[in-house]
């Protein structure tokens, strides 16, 4: 980062000493005021619960224009990725700092095709689970139980752990949530096939059995790439900050990332694919595109708890440009399937529209978001809807990684630790429980 000319100055109402702050300009995006010396001059913390306007750290890796709804991945823009790329390709982006040439490309595909396996015991980690657990608790444990398998990669302070620890976790993404599902159906698990794409190979652990041979569909294959590649990254949102704040410990990538999945299963998160698709249900079953004006009324009354699900986001203030390419990903698999007339799509379109000819969401800057269209495409595919979210994790887990490697790899980096406005009672004295 490079100083600015301009500096901030802090002044006090009460004659206190006004306080200089550095300024720090970036390659891109808002300048930042340098306060960590501020308490150390003023006794005073600053205060900015949910990190409304506060940089956590500095990054190379994504960039979000919120205003202009722009999403690049080290410098490249999504809509280009999205078609001109696949999801390894992006990977070796986000972990490397650019795309890989033709032989790059070749040696990363076989370096992660080579990790897809996991450990055999793993499996029996699922048995403890009823069958009808959500595949999100099975994915936080499944994570975090890595690191009980994989010593040779969880010093974080080693470069060489750090790498191998990415590719086996991207690697074996596929494979822990394919069979997170095949539990839940009471399949046999299938083993990786290093024949396949990366998203061929999550098609086939998916809905291949042992029965059959499985054809994997281009059209499946490649929408679901894209998927991948929409979910890659995206800066400090909560479940990569939490990824972040728990990898400053200095605890295992394994664990980081776990954390990372627990979090992103919240509904104001990553979880809101699985709450769409299931809010577009429920306007379904009451009547659908009729009922919709009813539908909006609920979430513009304050007195109820009811949100447009995947719609709204911290930075974007005008259109998500991953919700544009997941639209567009949706007509082309519906097309592709004979299912352009899937009236859930068209309820979402029309829903969309409505939403934003209607001033509550327009004065708002309520926009969709990449979770309003991705569970329609994916029930398309056949992803059952309480899976959504895992997917979510599986494509996220290359940008958390990253984020971590980046992270760790700067030698200044501290333990994050947070301090507080305390509103609690102030010192008193214990008294005898007869006196209570
Ligand atoms: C993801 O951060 C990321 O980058 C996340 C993500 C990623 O790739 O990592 O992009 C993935 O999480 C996308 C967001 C998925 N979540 C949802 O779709 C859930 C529904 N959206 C909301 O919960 C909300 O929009 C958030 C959580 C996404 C953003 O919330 P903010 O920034 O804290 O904004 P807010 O709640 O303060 O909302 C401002 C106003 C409020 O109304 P007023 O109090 O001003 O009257 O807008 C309203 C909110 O009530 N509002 C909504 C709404 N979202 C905001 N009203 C109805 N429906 C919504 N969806």
């Amino acid at each position: 980062m490079k100083a600015s000319e301009t500096k901030a100055t802090l002044s006090f109402s009460n004659g206190g000493q006004n306080v200089e702050l550095p300024i720090y300009k970036g390659t891109m995006g808002p300048d930042v005021i340098d306060i960590r010396k501020l308490y150390a001059q003023t006794g005073m913390f600053t205060y900015d619960p949910g990190f409304m306007s506060t940089a956590s750290c500095e990054s190379a890796i994504t960039y979000i224009d919120g205003d202009k709804g722009e999403l690049l991945y080290r410098g490249y823009p999504i809509e280009q990725l999205a078609t001109n790329c696949d999801f390894l390709e992006t990977c070796h982006l986000l972990l490397y700092g650019d795309l890989p040439n033709a032989e790059q490309k070749t040696t990363f595909t076989k370096l992660v095709t080579n990790h897809t396996m996991v450990n055999e015991q793993m499996q029996f980690f699922l048995r403890g689970f009823r069958r009808d657990a959500h595949p999100m608790a099975i994915m936080t444990g499944l994570v975090g139980a890595m690191s009980a398998f994989y010593h040779d990669s969880t010093d974080i302070t080693n470069p060489k752990h750090r790498e191998i620890a990415a590719i086996r976790l991207i690697a074996k993404m596929p494979t822990l949530v394919a069979m997170a599902y095949k539990y839940t159906v009471g399949q046999p698990y299938m083993y990786p096939k290093n024949d396949l794409s990366y998203a061929g190979n999550f098609l086939h652990m998916m809905f291949a059995t042992p029965c059959e041979e499985y054809k994997v569909s281009p059209v499946l294959e490649r929408a679901l790439d894209r998927i991948f590649i929409l979910h890659a990254d995206h800066e400090q949102n909560a479940s990569t900050s939490t990824v972040r704040l728990c990898g400053s410990s200095g605890t295992n990538p394994f664990a980081a990332i776990a954390a990372g999945v627990a979090c992103l299963w919240g509904p104001a998160h990553g979880g809101a694919n699985e709450a769409a698709l299931n809010m577009l249900y429920d306007i379904q079953k009451a009547g659908g595109v009729e009922k919709i004006g009813e539908f909006i009324k609920q979430v513009k009354d304050k007195n109820s708890s009811v949100k447009l699900m995947g719609f709204g986001h911290r930075v974007y203030k005008n259109y998500d440009p991953r919700a544009k390419l997941m639209q567009e990903t949706c007509r082309e698999v519906l097309g592709e399937l004979g299912l352009e007339n899937d009236p859930l799509f068209k309820l979402a379109m029309a829903l969309e529209k409505i939403a934003l000819e209607d001033e509550y969401f327009v004065s708002r800057k309520l926009y969709p978001n990449v979770d309003f269209y991705s569970g329609i495409v994916q029930r398309a595919i056949g992803i059952p809807v309480p899976l959504f979210t895992a997917i979510f994790a599986l494509a996220r887990t290359v940008g958390w990684i990253a984020q971590l490697n980046e992270m760790i790899g700067d030698p200044d980096y501290k333990i994050g630790r947070p301090r507080q406005l305390f509103e609690g009672s102030s010192k008193r004295d214990v008294k005898p429980i007869a006196q209570r």
